[in-house]
């Protein structure tokens, strides 16, 4: 299959190696020819540590099949194009319409947006119907799953073909039916970040996060990952969201994007990343229940919508997040109902 992805930021970069490392030819664009560079390099980097552990055998063959594209009008032929550029409505808009006027009507579009509704976007699209999300998690190489977001315009011979796409590249769909703001992980661990934020009166980022790690299970701490997946990223989600209702509020994260600190991408932000930190036993720190019970009542606000699933929000979050058990699970045994 030709896919092509534009943004080669880490989301596009992990996207583009995932359709490469599954044996597509793929196509990657970003405005700054820096990142594009930047985004190879990484990709090699990647791919040899799977080397390493046996899951890749030419990391050279994988690498000549991805193609750094000069413009989006080169996008054309490509039956899937995947737009993974900054997390803002109106740069998504505008690379969306620009590049959904050239590509041949049956082309599958998808946005991998963490936040934004598909039905709000899709009004950018020339042929909306082929047009949905596919929501991929950091890294996207190692992170099993891929929601898959219907908007209105969505035609379910589209969305299907989605979720067979999102299955011969080795990944698990979480199919999401109802188009709310963030979908279905991002909500639950959006209620995670927010507490966390919301009780550092009280504890230190290191007795969070060993709590998240030690008692609930996360792979790594709270603080840990908004650090990873990157503290600007995480601010324009928390724009994009409060818009559409959704008011999160980190004042330490807007405080550490405005002294440049932008988690590991920029070697510093909760943590301080020129290595990489490791979670510390620490004494004290908020009980388990308190850190989830936010996020287990949101996982009950998307059951009672009609989003998902008891079941399927477990998966999701184990699959998206590396949890050992579902988020829903693990509030239920400890005692919230
Ligand atoms: N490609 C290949 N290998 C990689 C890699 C990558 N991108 N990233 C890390 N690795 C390798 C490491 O180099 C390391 O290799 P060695 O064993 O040779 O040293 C190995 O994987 C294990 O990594 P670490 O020791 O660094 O740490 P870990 O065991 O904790 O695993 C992790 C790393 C998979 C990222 C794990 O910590 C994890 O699952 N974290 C949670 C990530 C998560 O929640 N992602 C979703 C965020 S939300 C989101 O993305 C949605 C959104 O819209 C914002």
């Amino acid at each position: 299959m030709k896919v092509g992805v534009i943004g080669a930021g880490q989301m596009g970069s992990g996207i583009a190696e995932v359709f490469a490392l599954a044996g597509n030819e793929v196509k990657i664009y970003d405005v700054d020819r820096g990142q594009l560079d930047r985004a190879l390099k990484n990709i090699k980097w990647s791919l040899s540590k799977l080397a390493e552990k046996g899951r890749v055998k030419d990391v050279e063959e994988i690498m000549s099949r991805l193609h750094v594209s000069e413009g989006l009008s080169s996008f054309q032929t490509e039956e899937l194009v995947v737009e993974a550029v900054f997390e803002d409505f109106n740069v998504k808009a505008k690379t969306l319409e620009e590049v959904s006027r050239r590509l041949s009507p049956e082309s599958l579009i998808a946005t991998n947006t963490s936040s934004i509704p598909i039905t709000e976007l899709s009004r950018a699209v020339w042929s909306p119907e082929r047009f949905l999300g596919m929501h991929f998690f950091n890294p996207p190489v190692l992170m099993e799953l891929v929601e898959v977001i219907k908007g209105d315009s969505t035609r379910d011979v589209y969305f299907n073909k989605a979720l067979e796409v999102v299955r011969n590249i080795g990944k698990t769909a979480l199919p999401v039916r109802k188009d709310v703001p963030g979908f279905v992980v991002n909500r639950i661990l959006f209620r995670v970040f927010n507490k966390a934020c919301s009780i550092l009166d009280r504890y230190t980022v290191e007795q969070v996060d060993w709590v998240a790690y030690y008692d609930l299970g996360f792979p790594m701490g709270i603080f840990m990952l908004l650090d990873y997946t990157g503290l600007d990223l995480n601010l324009s989600i928390s724009k994009e969201v409060a818009k559409r209702g959704l008011k999160l509020n980190c004042p330490e994260v807007e405080k550490l994007v405005a002294n440049g600190k932008r988690g590991a991408k920029s070697g510093s932000g909760f943590y301080d990343w020129k290595e990489r930190p490791r979670i510390e036993r620490v004494q004290g720190g908020p009980s388990p229940k308190e850190l989830i019970e936010d996020a287990f009542r949101e996982g009950l606000w998307l059951i009672k919508e009609g989003v998902a699933t008891e079941e399927e929000i477990d998966k999701g979050t184990m699959l998206g997040l590396g949890l050992r058990s579902g988020i829903m699970t693990m509030g239920r045994r400890l005692g919230l109902s």
